[in-house]
């Protein structure tokens, strides 16, 4: 049997490669806009950093990640997601030192042993962002703000806002002790991976995946209810951008994230076209991962976005991403002597910036044709011993079929005219 590729992973075709292309350009124009700058990062990191940064009591770290030892015996983690990677690179490289904010825009595959389905991939794409050193709840509304414009420049519809606040360090702490004695109540209820939560991170437990668990966690208190005044005065600021700013949002207190690195705003684009799986965007303040990963207190912030949802959510409203170009001029050598001649004038071509394509096969003319029909030239140009005698080609129009003879010398104004 022939191999076939992991489940959860996809291939991207021919034919599909281009809307890629397309909405990781229409990406990299609005963060241009935003002046958010691209950083790379590698595939894979010590496991340490995303036990360190996402936390060790998340469905991430716990249940998720690809993680090996290496040939050296050190433990290697495909990265499940950029923020904690993004960190670390500013922490590494020093860049807390240079000009802040510090905002910076990826590209990237990541890495979840999640269950596959409609939406959930264990190999998928996201497009996130992430602003270091700014305290002011004005990032957290320009952050918002890049993320809900890509969404309209893309003409999506129907994306619900939901923003919330899971306060700092200190109001948590009160929040913790509240979740505790509530879920200690039904302790008996709960799955057993939240059973061992309960004592280390009770605020995971409402964003357990078992049905029993999101049962309970429906009846939880709300950290909206205790987050303290600071707190309080940041979120109404970011409110209040976001409305001056016309992003309409709904507050929901349920929203805890799937990670341990969350303070203050967090928020998530979710769309009900998608099925189960339909936050397409979430992201918040970090103001204490950096410390966490052994820097000096710096706030943080950002988001992600899953390409693959988003693709999902493009087809399911309709919306098309402008499609590949079509062949300029497809150039048919009728008979040996023209092959290398043929060659010459492709290169050429290209090199002048036209999509050229020629005969790779041997083909006689008649299939050339119905080849270059399939792949949808605007031009063929035929090329034999006459036409190499006299240095023209016969020049055909596909959209109406009319030929000329034309001059080789012409035929880059003639077809790149356009
Ligand atoms: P996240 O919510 O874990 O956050 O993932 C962000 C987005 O990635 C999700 O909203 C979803 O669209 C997509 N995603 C996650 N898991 C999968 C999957 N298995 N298959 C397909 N798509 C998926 C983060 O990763 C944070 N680092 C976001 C962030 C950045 N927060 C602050 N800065």
């Amino acid at each position: 049997m022939s191999i076939q590729r992991p489940r959860g992973t996809k291939d991207v075709l021919p034919g599909e490669s281009f809307a890629w292309q397309a909405l990781e350009l229409n990406i990299r124009n609005l963060c241009d806009k935003f002046q958010y700058k691209e950083i790379r990062m590698p595939t894979f990191e010590h496991t340490e950093l995303f036990k360190r940064g996402v936390g060790d009591t998340t469905d991430v770290v716990q249940k998720e990640m690809y993680t090996f030892l290496d040939r050296d015996e050190r433990s290697i983690t495909l990265r499940p997601e950029g923020t904690a990677q993004a960190a670390r690179l500013l922490l590494e490289n020093g860049l807390y030192g240079g000009p802040l904010p510090a905002k910076f825009f990826y590209q990237i595959s990541c890495y979840r042993y999640e269950k596959p389905q409609a939406g959930r991939l264990r190999q998928f794409n996201q497009f996130g962002v992430e602003v270091f050193g700014a305290q002011n709840p004005a990032a957290d509304a320009e952050v918002i703000s890049l993320a809900h414009t890509l969404f309209s420049n893309l003409g999506i519809r129907n994306l619900e806002l939901n923003i919330n606040s899971l306060g700092c360090p200190t109001c948590r702490k009160e929040y913790t002790a509240a979740l505790k004695a509530y879920f200690t109540e039904h302790i008996d209820s709960l799955c057993d991976t939240c059973k061992g939560r309960l004592e280390k991170n009770p605020m995971r437990i409402i964003d357990c995946k078992s049905p029993e668990c999101k049962k309970i966690a429906a009846g939880a208190p709300s950290i909206l209810d205790y987050i303290c005044d600071e707190c309080r005065d940041h979120f109404e600021k970011v409110k209040g951008y976001l409305t001056g700013m016309g992003i309409p949002f709904t507050v929901d207190p349920t929203i805890v994230r799937g990670l341990d690195y969350y303070t203050k705003t967090v928020f998530e684009f979710v769309s009900n076209d998608i099925g189960a799986q339909g936050t397409v965007c979430g992201g918040g303040r970090y103001d204490g991962l950096i410390e966490q990963l052994g820097g000096k207190p710096l706030p943080g912030l950002g988001f992600a976005m899953g390409m693959e949802r988003l693709f999902l959510l493009l087809e399911s409203q309709g919306i098309q991403l402008p499609d590949e170009p079509p062949c300029d001029i497809y150039l048919a050598p009728l008979g040996e002597n023209a092959v290398g001649k043929v060659m010459e004038l492709t290169l050429d071509l290209r090199k002048k910036g036209l999509r050229v394509e020629t005969d790779l096969m041997g083909r006689s003319l008649k299939a050339q044709m119905k080849y270059a029909d399939k792949l949808g030239a605007r031009y063929v140009a035929i090329l034999g011993d006459d036409e190499l005698q006299k240095g023209v080609v016969t020049l055909k129009n596909m959209a109406d079929s009319s030929q000329e003879e034309t001059a080789i010398a012409d035929i880059f104004s003639v077809v790149g005219g356009r």
